[in-house]
C-alpha cells in the first residue's frame, strides 16, 4: 500500500460541482485503492450545478437515437463540434442518466412510470430528462451523497487554488489557500482534474453564480495550456434583467411565449433556422439560444423592446399555462419570480433579457479529458472537449458534466496508477507562490486600485465590445481597456490585511483570473473573421468554412495579448451544412 503525506493524493479534483464529483466517483471506482481528493472553494452543494434548472439531454424515446442527438448537437454548434467527441457523448448519455437514477436522482416520470422527457431548444425530439425545474439541484445531491459512500475520497472544502504546481512538463498538484485560516499550502497529486465551471462573471449580466470566475481556465492558461474556442460565449435569452437569474428554457418548452412591447410574438419575424418561410409557431420559442438572443438585439434596434431600470427587456408570458403546470413543472420559476421580481407568473408576464450563460470554449482537452500538460485533466464547463461547438444546445451541459466528468476521472486514475513518486521540486515552487501572494496582496500601503472599480470596468468593456454582436473596432476598444486593467491590477489594494477568511483576497485573485480569461475571449474573437453560432461579427457576417472550420487555441505570452493557433475540427460523418431546426 502506498504511503501518503497529509496533503498527498493520487488524484486531486479542483471543483466540487457535478463534473468534479462525477470525476471523483469514476476515479475511485476505477481503482478503489486510490487516494482521491476533491478541493472546492465552496462547500460542494453550493457549486453552480445546483442552480441548473431545465434538464439533461439523453436519447431515450423509441423515436430517438444517437445519430439524431448527435446531429442536433453538431448543427446546433454550427459545425464547430468535434464529431468523435459528440458520438461518444450521445452514446454514453443515457447510461449516465440511468446511473444517476440508480444512485437516487428523482427524475420526473410519465403516468405509466416511464421516464418523462421534455422538448428543449434546438432539439428536434423530446430528450431532456428533468427533475421538475431543479434538475441541477437533484443531480448534485445525488452525486454528492454517492461520494459520501467512499472513505477514500477526502474533501478540502473552502480551499482556493492560486497556482498549479508544474515541473518538467508535468502537473504535480496545486498551491491553495485554506480560506478559514489563510494558510497557503501545497496539495500534491499524481494527477489533477480541473472542474471549476465557466467564467460568466467576466460579463455584467449573467445567470452564473458569483463563484464562476474562470479560475480553472486561468490556472491552466498560466501553466501553458491553451484555452480553446474562447470566442464562443453563450447568451441565454431569458434572464431576469437585474440579477441575471435564469428563467429556464423549460418555461418555453412548456409553451411560454416571447413577446415584444406590442405583445407580439416577434420571433416569427426572424430566421431561427426553423423551417421556412415562417417558423412553426409551436417551435419558435424553442429556437437555438444564439438566434433568440440575436433576435432580441434586432428588436431593440427597431425600438420594439421595453425600457427598464436595468436596460431593455421583453416579456416571457406563461400566464396561459395555468397554475397547475406552474406548480408541477415550473415551481422554481414561480418561486424565483416571486422572490426576485415580486411578480407571480401565473398572473404577470416576466421581464427577461439575454444574459451570459455558458462558455462553449475552455481548457483544451482530448476526448478523455487530458490536457496537453501531463497529469492535468479537465471536465465540465471549464473544459472544451469540444462537443458544444459555436453554440451549445440547452440541456446538453448537465449531461456533459457527467459523461466527461466520468471520462476524466477514469483517465486520471489510470494516469495516477502508473506514476510512482512525487517530485522534490515542490517545496521551492510552493515557497515562491507563498511569497508572491504576500508581496502582491499584503503590506502595499501606497497601492490605490479597488477590486470593485476594476471589475465594473471589465464588465463594461466585455459587454460593450465582445457581446452578442462584435466588430473589429468594438473588440479592439475592449482589448485596450482590458490591457489597461491588467496593468492597473498590479496596483490593487486590499483594505482587509488579515489572513482569516479574507474574502477580499479571494475576490482579488478571482478578478485576476477573469482579466486573463477576458483577454483570451477578445483575442480569439478578433482573430475569427467570420460569424458562426454565438460569435457574430457584423463586419464578417457569414460563416466561412473555407478559412475558419477550425478551433482557436489561445496561449499565454509573456507580454501583451495571447497568441492564437488553430486546430482542425474533427468531422466524422456529418459534413458542414445548413442549421435547420423545427419539430
Ligand atoms: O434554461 C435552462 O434550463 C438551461 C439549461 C441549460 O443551459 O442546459
Amino acid at each position: 500500500m502506498a504511503r501518503y503525506g497529509p496533503n498527498e493524493h493520487d488524484v486531486l479534483i479542483i471543483g466540487g460541482g457535478g463534473a468534479g464529483l462525477r470525476a471523483a466517483i469514476a476515479a475511485i471506482e476505477t481503482n478503489p485503492n486510490l487516494n482521491v481528493a476533491v478541493l472546492s472553494k465552496v462547500y460542494p452543494m453550493r457549486s453552480h450545478t445546483v442552480s441548473a434548472e431545465g434538464g439533461a439531454a439523453a436519447a431515450i424515446k423509441t423515436n430517438d437515437n444517437f445519430d439524431l442527438h448527435a446531429y442536433d448537437t453538431i448543427s446546433g454548434g454550427d459545425w464547430m463540434s468535434d464529431q468523435d467527441a459528440v458520438e461518444a457523448f450521445v452514446k454514453e448519455a443515457p447510461e449516465e442518466m440511468l446511473r444517476l437514477e440508480h444512485w437516487g436522482c428523482p427524475w420526473n416520470r410519465q403516468d405509466d412510470g416511464k421516464i418523462a422527457v421534455r422538448p428543449f431548444g434546438g432539439m428536434k425530439i423530446e430528450r431532456t430528462w428533468f427533475a421538475a425545474d431543479k434538475t441541477g439541484f437533484h443531480m448534485l445531491h445525488t452525486l454528492f451523497q454517492t461520494t459520501l459512500k467512499y472513505q477514500n475520497i477526502r474533501r478540502y472544502d473552502e480551499w482556493f487554488v492560486t497556482k498549479l504546481l508544474v515541473d518538467e512538463g508535468r502537473c504535480l498538484g496545486v498551491v491553495a489557500i485554506e480560506i478559514r485560516s489563510g494558510k497557503v499550502e501545497a496539495i500534491l497529486a499524481k494527477s489533477v482534474i480541473i472542474c471549476t465551471g465557466g467564467c460568466g462573471r467576466v460579463f455584467p449580466f449573467t445567470t452564473n453564480a458569483n463563484i464562476k470566475n474562470g479560475d480553472g481556465m486561468a490556472l491552466a492558461y498560466r501553466a501553458g495550456v491553451p484555452l480553446k474556442d474562447m470566442e464562443f460565449v453563450q447568451y441565454h435569452p431569458t434572464g431576469l434583467p437585474f440579477t441575471g437569474i435564469l428563467i429556464t428554457e423549460a418555461a418555453r418548452s412548456e409553451g411560454g411565449w416571447m413577446l415584444n412591447k406590442d405583445n407580439y410574438r416577434y420571433l416569427q419575424d426572424y430566421d431561427l433556422g426553423v423551417p421556412q418561410p415562417k417558423p412553426v409557431l409551436r417551435s419558435m420559442e424553442l429556437g437555438p439560444r444564439d438566434r433568440l438572443s440575436q433576435a432580441f438585439v434586432k428588436e431593440q434596434e427597431k425600438g420594439r423592446t421595453l425600457k427598464g431600470p436595468y436596460g431593455d427587456y421583453v416579456h416571457l408570458d406563461l400566464r396561459h399555462l395555468g397554475e397547475d403546470v406552474m406548480n408541477t413543472k415550473l415551481p422554481f420559476v414561480r418561486e424565483l419570480c416571486l422572490k426576485y421580481e415580486n411578480i407571480d407568473p401565473v398572473k404577470n408576464m416576466i421581464p427577461v433579457r439575454p444574459v451570459v450563460h455558458y462558455m462553449m470554449g475552455g481548457i483544451h482537452t482530448d476526448i478523455q479529458g487530458a490536457t496537453p500538460l501531463k497529469g492535468l485533466f479537465a471536465a465540465g464547463e471549464c473544459a472544451c472537449v469540444s462537443i458544444n461547438g459555436a453554440n451549445r444546445l440547452g440541456s446538453n451541459s448537465l449531461t456533459e458534466i457527467v459523461v466527461f466528468g466520468a471520462r476524466a476521472g477514469k483517465a486520471a486514475a489510470h494516469y495516477a496508477a502508473e506514476r510512482t513518486s512525487m517530485s522534490p521540486s515542490v517545496a521551492k515552487l510552493t515557497a515562491d507562490e507563498q511569497k508572491r501572494i504576500e508581496r502582491q496582496f499584503y503590506g502595499g500601503g501606497t497601492r490605490t486600485e479597488k477590486i470593485a472599480s476594476l471589475r465594473k470596468e471589465m464588465h463594461e468593456a466585455m459587454e460593450n465590445g465582445a457581446g452578442i454582436y462584435r466588430t473589429e473596432s468594438s473588440l479592439k476598444r475592449s482589448q485596450e481597456r482590458i490591457h489597461e486593467l491588467q496593468e492597473r491590477f498590479k496596483n490593487i489594494s486590499l483594505s482587509d490585511q488579515s489572513y482569516i477568511f479574507n474574502t477580499e483576497l479571494i475576490a482579488a485573485i478571482e478578478l485576476s483570473y477573469m482579466i486573463d480569461v477576458a483577454e483570451t475571449i477578445i483575442q480569439s474573437a478578433l482573430s475569427r473573421k467570420e460569424s458562426r453560432g454565438s460569435h457574430q461579427r457584423t463586419d464578417y457576417a457569414k460563416r466561412d468554412d473555407q478559412d475558419y472550420l477550425k478551433h482557436s487555441l489561445a496561449y499565454q505570452t509573456t507580454k501583451g495579448s495571447p497568441r492564437i493557433e488553430y486546430l482542425p475540427v474533427t468531422i466524422t460523418r456529418w459534413p458542414p451544412g445548413e442549421r435547420v431546426y423545427g419539430r
